[in-house]
Parts: C-alpha cells; sequence; structure tokens
C-alpha cells in the first residue's frame, strides 16, 4: 500500500485526523453505548447501522459492510484513490507531505524546510546569547529557578534579548528572504512598512520540537513579573499548538509505560532535572483531541497533574473526560498545597513526586473526590444528592468488577447498603440500543467458518485475520504467542505483509492499533477487518481467544497434511517413501491427539 509514502507519514496523517470530525462532515451521527451510529452514507438505508467507534478510531456499516479507517472513508465517501484521501487528509491536518508533484506542493515544501531552517538558526543564537555577558540578568533568572547546565543544554533554552532587531539581523546575514522569515514568526514587519522587528524580546526562550526533533516553534518567558508572562510562536506552516506536545520528543523515548501531562514548559523541565523525563505539556491551551491520540499512541497509561488552581481543575476534568472519551487510561496526580509540579520538586524531590504518581487517583476516583468536595454531606440531604451523583458516575463505568468494587467502597464509607446503592446505579444503566451489536462471544466458542462451502484455505485466510485483528487490539498478546507464530504461518501474502509490520513494530515498542492495521491491508480486506475488529473480535479473554485460534490454524494445517500424505501413500510404490510417509502421519495423528 505505500506506494509513496513512508508508513510513519502516514499513521502520522491518520492520527491527525479524528474519524468523527472528517465522517461527521457526511453523517449525522449519535452516540449509542460506546459507538456512535448513523445512516450510511454508502447504501441506502432507513434505520442506521453505520457505526463509528471513536476509541478504534474505525467506521463499519453492519448493513452493507464497508469499513476501514478515516483513511478508506475518505477514498469511499470522496470517490478518491489512495493517495489523493492521503493528500486530502493531509491538508486538513496541515501536515506537509514531501516532493508533491504541482508546482504549489513542491513550494510549500521546500517553504517547511526552510522555517525549520530558521528555527533552528534561531535557536542556536538565542542559546548562545544565553551566553554572552551582556545577559547576564537571563543567566542569573535561570540560576535563580535552579535550571541546571545540563538541562539547558539538552531542551536548547536561551534569550531574546531586548534589542529590536537583533534576530532579524543574524538572520539576514544567513541570506534568508523577508518573507520566509516572516512566515516563520520569528520576525514581524513594522506597521509603517519600513523594516522588520523580533517577535521574542527579552524572553527566556524554549524552542518547541517535533517528534523527529525539529525546532518548530518557541515559548518565551519574561524575567520578571510582567505581562504577557509566556509568548508562544503563532501558528504556522510547521508549528500547529493543538497537534503537538512539549517534551514528547524526549518523553516517548522514556522506556517508560505511562506519561505524565503538565501544564506548563517549566514544570517539564523541573520534572526532567530530577530525573522524570515521561513528561510532557500541552502548548498553552487545552489538551485537544489530536494530543489525546498522539499520547495514546505513546503511552499505556496518562496522568494528569495539572495545577491545583481552579483553571487547573477544570482543565483536569476536561482533559480527563476527553482522554477517557477516546479510550485512553488515564489518572489524576494531585499536588498537596496548591504548588505546581516544579514548585513541588524543588521543594520535596523526586521520591516524594514518585509517590504521587503511585498514589495517582483513577478517574472514577477523582470524579468521586471532586464531588465530595462539592457537597456537604454531613447533613441528610446532602448525602443523598452526593450518593445520587455518585451512583451517576458509577453507572458509566464499563467494567461489572470495577463498578462492584466503587460500589462497595462506596457504601461502606457512607454506610448504606450495598444493595441499594447497587439498584440505584443499576437504575442508571440505559438498557442497550438494538443498534449494537453486543456481541460478546465466549472464546471457546468461536465461530466456525467451516462450512461445506468455504474451503480450508477460507478458513485459514479468516482466522489470520483474526490474529492480525486481535494483536492491534491488544498488542502485550504478542509475547505471549511470539514462539508459537512466526511469519511463515501465515498462508496468504497480504497477511504475511501485514503481520511483518506488526510484529516489529511491538517488537521495536511502537505499538500499532487497529485503524492503523486497516493501512497496511487492500481496502477489500480492510473491510473485512474492520468488521472482524468491532464484532467477532470482542472476546471476553482475547489470549484465550487468540490462543484457541492459533490451535485452529494448527489443526487445519495437520488435516491437510495428513490428507495428502495419505493420497501420496496410496498413489506410491516405493516402500521407502511409504515407510517415511506412515512415520510422519503416525507423528501428525499424535500431535493432533496432544493438542
Ligand atoms: P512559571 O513557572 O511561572 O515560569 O510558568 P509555568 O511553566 O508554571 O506555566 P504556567 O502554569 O503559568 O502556565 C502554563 C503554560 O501556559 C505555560 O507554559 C505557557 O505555555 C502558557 N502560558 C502561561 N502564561 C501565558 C501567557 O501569558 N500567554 C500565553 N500565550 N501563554 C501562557
Ligand atoms: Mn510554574
Amino acid at each position: 500500500m505505500f506506494v509513496k509514502y513512508p508508513e510513519e507519514l502516514i499513521e502520522e496523517i491518520r492520527m491527525n485526523n479524528d474519524i468523527l470530525d472528517v465522517v461527521g462532515e457526511y453523517v449525522k451521527l449519535e452516540k449509542k453505548g460506546k459507538n456512535y451510529f448513523g445512516l450510511c452514507p454508502f447504501h441506502r438505508e432507513k434505520t442506521p447501522s453505520f457505526s463509528v467507534d471513536n476509541t478504534k478510531q474505525m467506521y463499519h456499516c453492519f448493513g452493507c459492510g464497508k469499513g476501514g479507517s478515516v483513511i478508506q472513508f475518505v477514498m469511499d465517501a470522496e470517490n478518491l484513490d489512495y493517495i489523493e484521501a492521503i493528500k486530502l487528509l493531509a491538508e486538513k491536518a496541515r501536515i506537509t507531505l514531501p516532493e508533491g508533484e504541482s508546482e504549489e506542493e513542491k513550494k510549500r515544501a521546500l517553504k517547511t524546510q526552510e522555517i525549520i531552517k530558521i528555527n533552528t538558526d534561531a535557536a542556536r543564537f538565542y542559546y548562545e546569547q544565553l551566553n554572552d555577558k551582556k545577559n547576564l540578568d537571563a543567566r542569573d533568572y535561570l540560576q535563580k529557578r535552579k535550571v541546571s547546565e545540563g538541562v539547558i543544554k539538552k531542551f536548547g533554552l536561551g534569550y531574546s534579548s531586548n534589542e529590536w532587531n537583533l534576530l532579524y539581523s543574524f538572520l539576514k546575514s544567513k541570506n534568508y528572504s523577508d518573507e520566509d522569515l516572516i512566515s516563520s514568526g520569528l520576525i514581524l514587519a513594522k506597521k509603517s512598512g519600513d523594516g522588520y522587528f523580533d517577535r521574542f524580546r527579552g524572553r527566556v526562550m524554549f524552542p518547541i520540537f517535533d517528534l523527529r526533533g525539529n525546532v518548530i516553534g518557541f515559548g518565551g518567558r519574561v524575567l520578571d513579573d510582567s505581562l504577557p508572562k509566556y509568548m508562544n510562536s503563532p501558528e504556522t506552516l510547521v508549528y500547529n499548538k493543538r497537534r503537538n506536545l512539549y517534551a514528547l520528543n524526549f518523553a516517548k523515548n522514556s522506556g517508560e509505560k505511562r506519561i505524565i501531562v503538565v501544564e506548563g514548559y517549566m514544570d517539564v523541565i523541573s520534572l526532567y532535572q530530577f530525573g522524570i523525563i515521561n513528561t510532557v505539556a500541552s502548548l498553552g491551551t487545552a489538551l485537544t483531541e489530536s494530543q489525546g491520540r498522539i499520547l495514546k499512541k505513546y503511552a499505556e497509561e496518562i496522568i494528569i497533574s495539572y495545577d491545583a488552581d481552579t483553571a487547573g481543575q477544570a482543565a483536569t476534568m476536561r482533559g480527563l473526560n476527553l482522554l477517557d472519551d477516546i479510550g485512553c487510561n488515564v489518572k489524576v496526580l494531585l499536588i498537596p498545597k496548591g504548588k505546581d509540579p516544579d514548585e513541588f520538586i524543588k521543594a520535596n524531590g523526586a521520591d516524594a513526586f514518585k509517590k504521587l504518581v503511585d498514589n495517582a487517583l483513577s478517574l472514577v476516583e477523582y470524579k468521586i473526590k471532586v464531588l465530595k468536595s462539592q457537597i456537604d454531606t454531613t447533613a441528610i440531604d446532602g448525602k443523598i444528592s452526593f450518593l445520587n451523583k455518585a451512583a451517576d458516575i458509577l453507572s458509566k463505568i464499563d467494567n461489572s468488577v470495577e463498578q462492584e468494587m466503587y460500589i462497595k467502597k462506596i457504601s461502606q464509607e457512607y454506610d448504606i447498603s450495598q444493595e441499594s446503592m447497587f439498584a440505584e446505579v443499576i437504575k442508571r444503566v440505559k438498557p442497550k440500543g438494538n443498534y449494537k451489536p453486543a456481541i460478546k462471544i465466549d472464546s471457546t466458542k468461536i465461530k466456525p467458518v467451516g462450512n461445506k462451502t468455504k474451503s480450508d484455505e477460507n478458513n485459514l485466510v479468516h482466522y489470520e485475520r483474526i490474529i492480525l485483528s486481535l494483536l492491534s487490539i491488544d498488542n502485550s498478546l504478542y509475547r505471549k504467542i511470539e514462539d508459537r507464530i512466526n511469519l511463515e504461518f501465515f498462508t496468504l501474502e497480504e497477511n504475511r505483509k501485514a503481520a511483518e509490520i506488526i510484529f516489529t513494530k511491538i517488537k521495536d515498542k511502537k505499538g500499532i492499533v487497529p485503524a492503523e492495521l486497516l493501512n497496511l491491508v487492500s481496502n477489500e480486506s480492510a473491510n473485512n477487518f474492520a468488521s472482524m475488529i468491532q464484532g467477532e473480535c470482542n472476546f471476553e479473554d482475547n489470549l484465550r481467544a487468540i490462543l484457541d485460534i492459533i490451535k485452529k490454524i494448527e489443526v487445519i494445517k495437520l488435516d491437510k497434511r495428513q490428507k495428502e500424505i495419505l493420497n501420496m501413500i496410496s498413489s506410491s510404490g516405493n516402500k521407502e517413501d511409504v515407510d517415511r510417509l506412515k512415520e510422519e502421519l503416525k507423528s501428525i495423528l499424535i500431535q493432533k491427539k496432544s493438542m
């Protein structure tokens, strides 16, 4: 499928186009249970059978069978080929594709490269300014905030001096055009029209890197209490604050399963200095869905650690819901006594902070805690109101074991019977609409596709696809089955190729998500995979399911070989051959018996 663009780039484009947003442009969607439903744009229907799974970033129509990731959707909806769909989505997400064909695309790509060069030169310039004796103020400021030399270097911190056009003169000496300098956002034109000046003056400079380590923008902080405290690069061809996260380029390589999200640049830097390197900051805005999806890709668990002030609390609740909605495993770290992570770790050290990380609250715990802080439960009215609202929260928990655990905990704490609390929660659980084919298959009863009309080959391909789907749904399964399967295990070449990429990604700790799998196969197969991932692959126990399927494949293969052998025996005249075949047959029968 990757005729032209690198797989990573295609994945970046997919991740930055939320399927709900894109499909929402064509279909009116309504939330039913976990998924969104609407009338299928690809076939005529009166009741909705077209579903979008936000968590998996996939769509599937139970009526006409079409399905896939956002890329297949755009192909079908706009009648585009793969490359055209990629182009359209890249444009939507403002991601520049390499070496486009048209003159316009080429110009854009060149300009992007030029802006990154300007940013890189500017970052070096600012960094050198920090060492200039004229700028001791800036040095002193960083020292006062206890930022070490090593961290200054690591994060490329710098200083923009108070003069009006120092950076401009420097960049002109490097022969950049005024037009490109303006496009970089670092230089502004005077209103009078007779000259240019620097956007950032008298500020400590924080370069912002993308995942590949390119400098895409800057944040700048004043040295005192003047306002605005921070100034950031404007949106440019290369900088989109809704799509990038500060320090993710470091955090993603931390080797940690979780990523901590904080509010400020200084929080990230302080934590880093204390050895906590799996931290990122959203860039002066509320967390966006794009950022959430990127985080989800790099972390198994996301911990929000915002400031304890009211604004921070509101942002925490928003971020929490956003991340939960897109299927992230999310927790909240609370900093005692109104401090931000930077102040806390400087005052209490790394171990104290790590304790806070370990004690981070789950979504439900946090919501209950906030609820408690809002309602006075000493009076009976307050208690009832609290319990009602707590039941609202508990009713939204999907996992019934977890739900029961919280019900127990809260009923104990407030001295009411578990039964009545349970009844309150159940009352609130909406009966599932009949749209949702809640296919919860018992893994012992995997649907045999082997009816009379389907051949063993068809069955094999089908089971191979289930294996690939399950691996993309739950990457951790790979470790448990890697010694049972290899690439030769897959009989269909397309499956083998997809398996190769999936295995490598999981081994390299890059991970793979279902929507990504759909881009590894032909469109026709993508329909098939999408329906499988949203339907058939909802097993109670993924590990048992995948082991069962591996076994089924092994049995089919042994049966096939057994038939071959029997044929060969009956047609062979050579006694040695027959003996050898009989030996093999015996071993097959033994293997089958032991399964
Ligand atoms: P200090 O510790 O005071 O240096 O700041 P901080 O890193 O703790 O940041 P704070 O919590 O005050 O703000 C969080 C983030 O919001 C900052 O890192 C900036 O990205 C952004 N921000 C803060 N103040 C401003 C402002 O005045 N203007 C803009 N555009 N962004 C700001
Ligand atoms: Mn701070």
